[in-house]
């Protein structure tokens, strides 16, 4: 039925196009009480799936990927899909356009996408009074956000530091988990940023901003991880495991989309990426130990693949472009997979990395 929709209509609507219809219709069905009640019922896992991460309950292990909600306009609707929490951002600390269209691309053959997007966003401030917003409420204090914050591009990296910190102290108060994104391919000299010497002061400023801003409302402090690019060679992604470790962070989020192709300007995300997520996950499992908290994501379209990543020693894990390909039943299909076997296993729970 899906299928049919997607090449019918979507796949003929420029790719931004569609997808910014697309996330209309879901925060237009999730206003409305009825409809929302029905999708959310029809779309539900059972409870068994849930995990318990940091001390916090997520319905299931089974979430958005940053990117998709950029500026937490949609996280009620993307839950009802069968999400069990929502990464929205990137957020930078000054709202930017990002880059000019076209930005994003299907790869159809490969059922991939490619984006150059360049992190559009409202900036920090803005996302914060909108997740503000959201947390006064029950409801919206039930749903799981995480906020991934990444650098201004008009920042220099030198100042990158701080244009990280920025942001973290006016999203620590909203966020379930905090993510440092050095791994997008599409800001200049972003990536550079991953090496061990320019990411100790970035994770470094961050932790105290947030640190200050949770104490300052009288919150715990929230658990803070980094995003790191699946282009990393294996010498690199352990040089991070062993900062993350040291610096006692919380976790860590693998993959982001990958600039290893030959199909134009951007990263590429979806089934090519599977692989080699799998093996980064894999890797940080083997070095950081059986408690870190490990978020895999890169080509998960199927129950199957899930079920790979937490083979492989995925706490939790994230898609994006299966949701493109899949349709809305997407989520619903893989969180109710994983909930299956986690019946059979048993309950989940996990701490920091170190
Ligand atoms: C259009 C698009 C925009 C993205 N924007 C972001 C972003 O702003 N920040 C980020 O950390 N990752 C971003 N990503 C990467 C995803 O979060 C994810 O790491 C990657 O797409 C791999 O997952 P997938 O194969 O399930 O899509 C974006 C991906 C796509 C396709």
């Amino acid at each position: 039925m899906y299928r049919l929709l997607f090449d019918l209509v979507f796949r003929r609507m420029d790719p931004e196009r569609a997808h910014e219809v697309a996330f209309r219709l879901i925060r237009l069905v999730a206003q409305v009480p009825l409809l929302r009640d029905v999708v959310r019922r029809v779309f539900r896992s059972s409870p068994e799936g849930s995990v318990q991460v940091w001390g916090r309950r997520f319905p299931s292990r089974f979430g958005v990927a940053a990117g998709f909600d950029k500026d937490a306009l949609g996280v009620a609707g993307l839950t009802m899909l069968g999400f069990g929490f929502v990464e929205v951002g990137t957020v930078t600390a000054h709202g930017q356009p990002g880059n000019e269209p076209p930005r994003l691309w299907r790869v159809l053959d490969q059922r991939a996408l490619r984006n150059r997007m360049g992190f559009n966003n409202e900036g920090s401030a803005a996302v914060a009074e909108r997740l503000r917003h959201l947390r006064a409420t029950p409801a919206g204090r039930r749903l799981v956000v995480g906020v991934n914050i990444g650098k201004t591009k008009a920042t220099p990296a030198e100042h990158a530091a701080v244009d990280y910190a920025t942001s973290a102290g006016r999203l620590a108060p909203y966020a379930d988990y905090l993510v440092v994104n050095v791994s997008s391919p599409n800001t200049p000299g972003l990536r550079d940023l991953q090496s061990v010497e320019a990411l100790r002061p970035i994770l470094e400023a961050a932790r105290v901003a947030a640190d200050e801003a949770t104490a300052a409302a009288a919150l715990p402090p929230v658990p803070l991880l980094v995003k790191i690019a699946p282009d990393l060679s294996d010498e690199d992604v352990d040089a991070v495991a062993e900062l993350a470790a040291e610096l006692g962070l919380d976790g860590i989020v693998a993959v982001n989309t990958t600039i290893g192709h030959d199909l134009g300007p951007g990263g590429l995300s979806g089934p090519p990426l599977l692989a080699r997520g799998l093996d980064v996950v894999a890797r940080l499992r083997s070095r950081l130990g059986p408690d870190a908290v490990i978020i895999g994501v890169g080509g998960i379209t199927t129950p199957a693949d899930a079920r790979e990543y937490v083979a492989v020693g995925a706490t939790l894990v994230q898609g994006y472009t299966g949701l493109i390909y899949e349709g809305p039943a997407y989520a619903s299909r893989i969180s109710r997979a994983l909930a299956a076997d986690q019946a059979l296993r048993g309950p989940v729970r996990r701490k920091a990395v170190a």
